[in-house]
């Protein structure tokens, strides 16, 4: 459970929790969860199996760890109570259930008392984890209170047992003793009407002993399903069964525990692959509103949005096509070194099958043509154009989108800047007018969104919550919806008409690098895929074509020189209080995305300039101490960035300059100036950004390294932010 904890742990890390059921427990008096918060905590325990009303009940004590800070300290923790204890870790229930929990501080302070799991009551009757937000929590809080419920922690989870035991006390009260208990999974829906917000949660509670309920709305889940030793196949579980049969628990465990339940032995729940993939490969992705029920070694889906909700939903089971050691570090010392080292196999993986290097040998493509009429369906009535560029998610709509009446992309962070580095590409390309719009923002502004509008949504992990509400923001106006993500089967590519896979592989470092390049990469694939039938474009899209095949190759020729250049650089640089990027055109985005990096983990305060504002007040700044990167590569903003070195020079700016290699006049700047310069290869214009950010990101690479900073893991951040 804590490898799979520790894999979540990009996702939130300032405190963490588990509950687990263990026989040997002692029977506690009440729960030791005390205000100063020592982090343990245990449920009192039932002594029977069976009440006399013939209700299953739990015959042991939860044990309940929390703590703040990593998920090393819960082990610790963990370690240290079953060795005060002496517990027998060996000894669990057959059909025993934990739930643990990595945090990302929305609702109160990092600390014990907050971590969850969060608890219905000093029993721990009903124990919940939650990834999201219950946006009207204090309304319920307020309902709960009058009814004479006290709150211990100051989340908005904590409302959600609390609810689950109201509704199990009213429901077994109506019910009268000696009737049927009220089936887990119909409990929580009852729940689930009264919650707002987003939240995936994984629920257990001793009156259910060894179940497990878990259920997502906007907030990502999946559930790997280890196989039987009989090799059965589990999907034929998913569709048996069913709420309205499963009248008592009892009956429920008998009809799992025959023959055609035996299979699926072990379930793991998870709001991502990663913390899967050490037990299985095979998952089922949930969707929203959908609840699963695991018991007695089989599982249930339903959807609370279906006509008949005690009917199972099928759901696909999927073969992960992800590998152990593409998750680990692989002799890196951290995610974010490896993941930029990556890079060069990132963006081939991205081109793969998608971009076609050679051009037709044949002299006139137009004969070929008439003989294979298939061909002419390909070129849409052009046989003089050739399909250089394949991008099978957006064959059936690429019409529709040139002829939107504009493209708008939707990003945040990293993924924002990725399409501002792309934006003049599309723009000269498809000649349809480009925005850009930060996915808050545009909800913040209620934007107009148009049926004629196409509205491409960027995003490495796909789960974005601010992205996702402005995904379902422009879906419900009409528009167009294309979706850039990096993980397949996340609520973004789902939720899209069309789109395109990133297949940049796995990124775990917080501060985005491989997906940032692959994302610019996807971008620039697709204004070539529309401008095919251009003929006015066909050299300048031939030649953006040529340079994405040699991009690779380009970029692993200077990673390791410029590894070493820039460690030595961060050594200069670790202690400055500021760092200022100043660029133009589309190095804007790499201005932006070099001192996102600088800010997220090396944590300098740094700023990205569109260098044409510099005389409208970033100049004041300027002096002698101040270090300034100047992106000077050579390109049609070669010139303007030439007059902004000048003028930074003259007011004795501390400049280092990143410039095409090779390049004459910026290597007598830095004799005559003392300034340093970064070299890359050059490319072609759209994209120079893609080799300019490289050197860049290992700049802010070693100066956390060198500020003793946690690389993968900046304070305060998450990498995927399911919350708005
Ligand atoms: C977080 C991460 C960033 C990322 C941004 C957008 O802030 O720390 O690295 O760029 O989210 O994430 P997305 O998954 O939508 O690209």
């Amino acid at each position: 459970m804590f490898t799979g904890l520790k894999r979540l742990e990009y996702r939130g890390y300032d405190s963490s929790g588990m509950c687990i059921d263990a026989i040997d427990a002692p029977t506690p008096t009440g729960r030791r969860e005390s205000a100063s918060g020592d982090g343990l905590a245990n449920g009192s325990s039932a002594d029977g199996t069976s009440s006399s009303n013939g209700r299953v009940e739990d015959r042991s004590s939860p044990i309940i760890v929390k703590c703040p800070g990593k998920i090393e300290n819960l082990e610790n923790l963990t370690a240290e109570y079953v060795q005060q204890h002496n517990l027998d870790t060996s000894k669990v229930y057959k059909h025993h259930v934990a739930i643990s929990h990595t945090r990302w501080a929305t609702h109160g302070v990092p600390s014990a008392i907050n971590a969850h799991p969060q608890v219905s009551d000093a029993n721990a009757d009903f124990v919940v984890v939650h990834n999201g937000i219950i946006t009207n929590y204090q309304a319920l809080k307020d309902i709960l209170k009058k009814n004479g419920e006290t709150f211990v922690s100051e989340t908005d989870t904590e409302t959600i047992p609390k609810l689950l035991k109201f509704a199990y006390d009213s429901m077994t009260a109506e019910a009268g003793s000696g009737e049927a208990q009220v089936p887990f999974p119909k409990l929580v829906m009852e729940v689930l009407t009264k919650l707002e917000g987003a939240y995936a949660l994984l629920i257990k509670s001793r009156h259910y002993p060894g179940e497990l309920v878990a259920c997502k709305r906007g907030s990502p889940m999946i559930v790997g399903i280890k196989e039987g030793p009989d090799g059965s196949s589990s999907s034929s579980k998913v569709s048996s069964g069913g709420l309205g049969r499963a009248a008592s628990i009892t009956r429920l465990r008998d009809q799992y525990n025959d023959s055609h339940w035996t299979g699926a032995l072990e379930a793991w729940v998870a709001s991502d692959a990663s913390a899967v993939i050490e037990h299985t490969k095979r998952v089922v992705v949930l969707e929203d509103n959908d609840v699963l029920h695991i018991v007695g070694g089989g599982y249930g889906i339903y959807n609370t949005r279906q006509a008949d909700v005690e009917t199972a939903v099928p759901r696909r089971l999927q073969v992960l096509q992800l590998e152990v050691d593409q998750i680990m570090k692989g002799g890196y010392e951290h995610y974010m070194q490896k993941e930029i080292h990556e890079q060069p196999e990132a963006i081939t993986q991205s081109m793969r099958g998608r971009v076609k290097q050679q051009k037709s040998a044949e002299g006139n493509p137009y004969l070929q043509q008439r003989i294979k009429l298939g061909g002419l369906v390909e070129t849409r009535g052009n046989p003089y154009l050739q399909q250089r560029i394949k991008l099978g998610g957006l064959v059936e709509t690429r019409d529709t989108i040139r002829r939107s009446r504009r493209i708008m992309f939707v990003a945040c962070g990293t993924s924002y800047h990725a399409a501002l580095a792309a934006r003049q590409t599309v723009e000269e390309m498809v000649e349809v007018p480009v925005v850009l719009e930060l996915a808050s923002d545009l909800l913040d502004r209620c934007c107009p969104i148009f049926r004629d509008d196409t509205c491409v949504f960027v995003s490495q992990s796909g789960e974005t919550a601010d992205t996702l509400r402005a995904l379902e923001y422009a879906k419900a106006r009409g528009a167009l919806c294309v979706g850039i993500t990096n993980t397949v089967g996340s609520a973004i590519s789902r939720a899209t008409h069309c789109g395109i896979h990133q297949n940049a592989g796995y990124e775990i470092g917080v501060a985005s690098t491989k997906a940032y390049t692959s994302q610019i990469i996807c971008i620039t694939m697709m204004a070539l895929a529309l401008a095919e039938d251009s003929i006015s474009k066909r050299e300048r899209r031939d030649a953006i074509i040529d340079e994405l095949g040699a991009l690779p190759d380009k970029m692993r020729s200077f990673m390791q020189v410029q590894d070493v250049a820039m460690k030595e650089l961060a050594a200069q640089l670790k202690d400055s209080n500021s760092l200022l990027f100043f660029a133009r055109g589309n190095n804007y985005a790499t201005a932006l995305e070099a001192a996102l990096k600088c800010k997220e983990v090396a944590l300098i305060h740094s700023e990205g300039i569109l260098a044409g504002e510099m005389k409208h007040g970033p100049l004041a700044l300027v002096d002698e101490h101040l270090p300034i990167v100047v992106v000077a590569t050579r390109d049609s903003m070669y010139n303007k960035m030439e007059s902004v070195i000048q003028q930074l020079l003259a007011r004795s700016a501390r400049l280092i300059i990143l410039c095409t290699a090779g390049d004459a006049t910026m290597q007598e700047y830095a004799k005559r100036s003392d300034c340093q310069l970064i070299e890359v290869p050059g490319t072609v214009e759209p994209l120079q950004p893609i080799l300019n950010i490289v050197p860049l990101q290992l700049l802010a690479y070693h100066m956390t390294v060198l500020r003793g900073h946690n690389v993968d893991q900046p304070r305060n951040l998450a990498k995927s932010v399911t919350v708005t």
